[in-house]
């Protein structure tokens, strides 16, 4: 199956059970187990994806076609790379077309075509920081950014809202008339202020829920299209 192909799951008949190590938590056994009985795990190893993160991304561009060639891209939250390596195949950066200019808090082996560095988007000056690596307005924003999860749901709802906010604030300023925006949220979906504003500023906005998404997990994405202008 081709790198580029988002159909198919690869599904796995034998399930692999972990034997609980002595230095290993009940819920880090439980992880491992998981991660090695996924389908889309075992798909991006085959395929040389960075995570299974990347086939999220592969059909939200599937459903609404966000990628072109010769695009410039901002990816934020970037590591290890899945979502860079669909990018930067799609705009055609590695063949000179485009641009993707990445970060994130973690280290990332580099992308071929993608432009990385370690930043934290909370950082007052990580606007400034992109904006100066771009060679213009952007045509898209992809941010998967999550904070490591505390268990508590409300909290955890609040900071990965938190990031979506943060990052629309910067598309608003990055983006060209007709780009995109695409944010990691969680179920309850885009609320209040953020979801209002995504409507004053996009032609279209929704809501998608990959079938690499874990059914288990409140994770959801909000896919905004057609930027209208800046704001104020
Ligand atoms: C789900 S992972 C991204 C996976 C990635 N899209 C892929 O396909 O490989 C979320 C990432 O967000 C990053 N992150 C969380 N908070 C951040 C912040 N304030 N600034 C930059 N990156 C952040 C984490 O370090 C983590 O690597």
């Amino acid at each position: 199956m081709s790198k580029e192909d988002g159909g198919g799951s690869g599904a796995r008949t034998l399930k692999t059970f972990v034997r609980t190590a002595r230095k290993r938590s009940h819920a880090s056994t439980l992880w491992l187990e998981r991660q090695l009985n996924d389908p889309y795990v075992a798909r991006a190893k085959r395929e040389g994806y960075r995570s299974r993160a990347a086939y999220k991304l592969m059909e939200m561009d599937e459903r609404c076609r966000l990628f072109k060639p010769g695009q410039r891209i901002v990816d934020l939250g970037a590591a290890p790379g899945g979502w860079s390596q669909v990018a930067a195949s799609r705009v055609k950066a590695a063949e000179g077309k485009g641009q993707i200019v990445a970060v994130d808090l973690l280290e990332m082996v580099p992308v071929p075509g993608v432009d990385f560095s370690v930043k934290d988007f909370n950082d007052p000056d990580a606007p400034d920081f992109i904006k100066a690596k771009l060679n213009g307005g952007a045509d898209g924003v992809i941010s998967d950014m999550a904070a490591n999860a505390t268990g508590h749901r409300a909290t955890d709802h609040l900071r990965i809202v938190a990031l979506a906010e943060l990052a629309a604030d910067f598309a608003a300023e990055i983006l060209k008339p007709g780009g995109f925006f695409v944010a990691k949220v969680l179920q309850g979906g885009t609320e209040g202020e953020l979801l209002a504003r995504l409507k004053r500023d996009f032609a279209t906005v929704r809501h998608l829920k990959p079938a690499a998404s874990r059914p288990d997990s409140a994770e959801l994405y909000v896919l905004a299209t057609g930027f209208r202008a800046k704001r104020d």
